[in-house]
C-alpha cells in the first residue's frame, strides 16, 4: 500500500519504519525542512532504539518529503502524526492537525482512508469531519479513523511491533475503513479493538491518565512508607503480583515527565471540566507529581543542610531511559531547583543534553566518571542502565562526601551500603 505519514516525530517515524518493515510504501512529510534534509542523507533527528537501523534497512521504500500535496494525490492512505501540545489553559492546540485538513480538503482527488494517530481530545475526528464538509469535500471522498498509538518513547519500535492491542474508532456509516486498516496492520497478532470516534479517542487519554495514577499512587505509598519504615519495592512487589493490579507502573520516584502524561493528563481535565464534570482522582494524581520532586529535595537538605556552592550531581538528564527527550523532564527541574538552591550542579546523560537557556546552570559532562569527581552528593534521575550499574566502589573513592539519592529506585541499596556510602531511596524505609 502506498501510505502517507503526515509528521516526522517519534510516532510518524517509528509508524513510517515499522510500515515499511511491513511491506509498504512510505511517504513521510514534515513541514520542517531542516528535520527533512537530515532524514533525507540517512541521519534521524531522535533518539530512539532501533529506529535509525529500521529507517536505514528500509530506505527503498520510504522518501521523506516536504511536499504534502503531493504525498496526498500518491497515497490511497494517510496517517496524522503531528503533534498536539498544550495550550497555556489546558487545553489541547489542535493548529497542526487543523492545517494538515486544510491541506487535506484543497487536495483531495481521490478516496482516501485518514487515519489520526495524534492524541486528540474526544470529539476532534468528528470537527475535522465535519471541516472538510464544511469545505466542500465529498463524504465519499474519505473516512476518518481513529487510531490511537501506544507507544513508549525508548521502546517505541518493540512496542509498535508488539502492541496489546489496536484501537479503532469508526463513524458509524462505515463499513470500508476496518477492513483496510486490518489490511494495514496484517502482520500484528494483537486483537482489535473497534469502537466509535470518541471511544477511541477516550480509551487514549483514559489509558494515559490510569498509568499516571498507578505512578503517583505509588508514590503517594512511597511518602508513606518513609515514616513506617516499609519498603515501597516489597510493597510494589505485594501489591503488583495481584493480577487485578499488575506489576508494572509501580515504580516510584521523583515523578513522572515527558511529552505525554502531563500534557494529556492536562488535557483530560480541561475536556472534562468544559462539561463541568469534576475530576478528583486528576487533579490528585496532579497534585502528587508535581510536588514529589520537592518531597525527596527536602531528604536532600536533611542529609546536607547547607547546599550552597556545594557540588551536586545530578545522573540523567533525559525523562526516561532510552530517550535524548527532555520535554517535561523531572531531572531538568531537578537541576533548576538545585541551582535555584545555590548549589554548584554537574551533570551527565548518555544521549539527552541541557537544552541551551539552561547551560549555564549546569555543568554537564561527556563522561559518567567525571562528573561525581568531589561531589557532595550523587542524585539519580533518569534509570539509564549505564547508571544503575555504576561502580559504587569508585563513586565513594572519588566522592567528597558521601550520599546517594536514588530517584528512581535503581540502584542496588546493599551493594551501596556495601561501600560505606549513604543510600536514600523514594519511600525505601
Ligand atoms: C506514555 C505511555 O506509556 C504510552 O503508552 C503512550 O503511547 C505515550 O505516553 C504517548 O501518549 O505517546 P512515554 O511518555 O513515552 O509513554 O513514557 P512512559 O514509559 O510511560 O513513562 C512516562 C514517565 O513516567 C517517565 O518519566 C517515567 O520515568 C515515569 N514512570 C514510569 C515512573 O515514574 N514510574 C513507573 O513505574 C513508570
Amino acid at each position: 500500500m502506498n501510505i502517507c505519514i503526515i509528521g516526522a516525530g517519534y510516532v510518524g517515524l517509528t509508524t513510517s519504519a515499522v510500515l515499511a518493515e511491513f511491506g509498504h510504501l512510505i511517504h513521510c512529510v514534515d513541514i520542517n525542512s531542516d528535520k527533512i534534509k537530515k532524514l533525507q542523507e540517512g541521519n534521524v533527528p531522535i533518539y530512539e532504539p532501533q529506529l535509525k537501523e529500521l529507517i536505514c534497512k528500509n530506505s527503498d521504500k520510504i522518501t521523506f518529503s516536504t511536499n504534502l500535496p503531493d504525498s496526498i494525490q500518491r497515497c490511497t492512505v494517510i496517517f496524522v502524526t503531528v503533534g498536539t501540545p498544550s495550550l497555556i489553559d489546558g487545553s489541547t492546540d489542535l493548529s497542526f492537525l487543523q492545517s494538515v485538513f486544510t491541506t487535506i480538503a484543497q487536495h483531495l482527488q481521490s478516496y482516501k482512508t485518514i487515519i489520526i494517530k495524534s492524541t486528540v481530545p474526544p470529539g476532534t475526528n468528528q470537527k475535522m469531519h465535519q471541516y472538510l464538509l464544511a469545505k466542500g469535500v465529498s463524504p465519499f471522498m474519505y473516512n476518518i479513523v481513529s487510531n490511537p498509538e501506544f507507544l513508549r518513547e525508548g521502546s517505541a519500535i518493540n512496542d509498535m511491533f508488539h502492541p496489546d492491542r489496536t484501537v479503532i474508532g469508526i463513524a458509524e456509516d462505515d463499513k470500508r475503513s476496518e477492513v483496510i486498516i486490518r489490511d494495514i496492520y496484517q502482520s500484528l497478532s494483537s486483537p482489535f479493538i473497534v469502537t466509535s470516534w470518541n471511544g477511541a479517542e477516550m480509551i487514549k487519554y483514559a489509558s494515559n491518565a490510569f498509568l499516571a495514577t498507578k505512578i503517583s499512587f505509588i508514590n503517594e505509598i512511597a511518602r508513606i512508607c518513609d515514616f513506617y519504615g516499609a519498603d515501597v519495592l516489597d510493597v510494589a512487589k505485594g501489591l503488583g503480583t495481584d493480577p487485578r493490579i499488575g506489576p508494572l507502573f509501580l515504580q516510584a520516584g521523583i515523578g513522572y515527565g515527558g511529552s505525554c502524561f502531563p500534557k494529556d493528563l492536562q488535557a483530560l481535565q480541561h475536556i472534562a471540566a468544559a462539561k463541568l464534570v469534576k475530576t478528583p482522582i486528576l487533579d490528585a494524581v496532579h497534585e502528587v507529581n508535581s510536588t514529589q520532586l520537592e518531597w525527596n529535595i527536602k531528604k536532600l537538605q536533611e542529609e546536607l543542610p547547607s547546599i550552597l556552592d556545594k557540588k551536586v550531581t545530578v545522573l540523567g538528564i533525559a525523562f526516561k531511559p532510552n530517550t535524548d527527550d527532555i520535554r517535561h523532564s523531572p531531572a531538568i527541574a531537578l537541576i533548576q531547583q538545585l541551582h535555584s538552591l545555590g548549589a554548584d550542579v554537574h551533570t551527565y546523560d548518555p544521549k539527552a543534553f541541557l537544552p541551551a537557556d539552561l547551560r549555564h546552570i549546569a555543568t554537564q559532562h561527556k563522561s559518567l566518571k567525571s562528573s561525581y569527581i568531589d561531589s557532595e552528593a550523587v542524585i539519580i534521575a533518569t534509570d539509564w542502565p549505564e547508571i544503575c550499574q555504576l561502580d559504587w566502589k569508585h563513586v565513594k573513592a572519588h566522592i567528597k562526601g558521601n550520599l546517594i539519592l536514588d530517584g528512581r529506585n535503581c540502584i542496588n541499596r546493599e551493594e551501596v551500603l556495601g561501600f560505606g556510602l549513604n543510600y536514600k531511596g523514594v519511600g525505601r524505609g
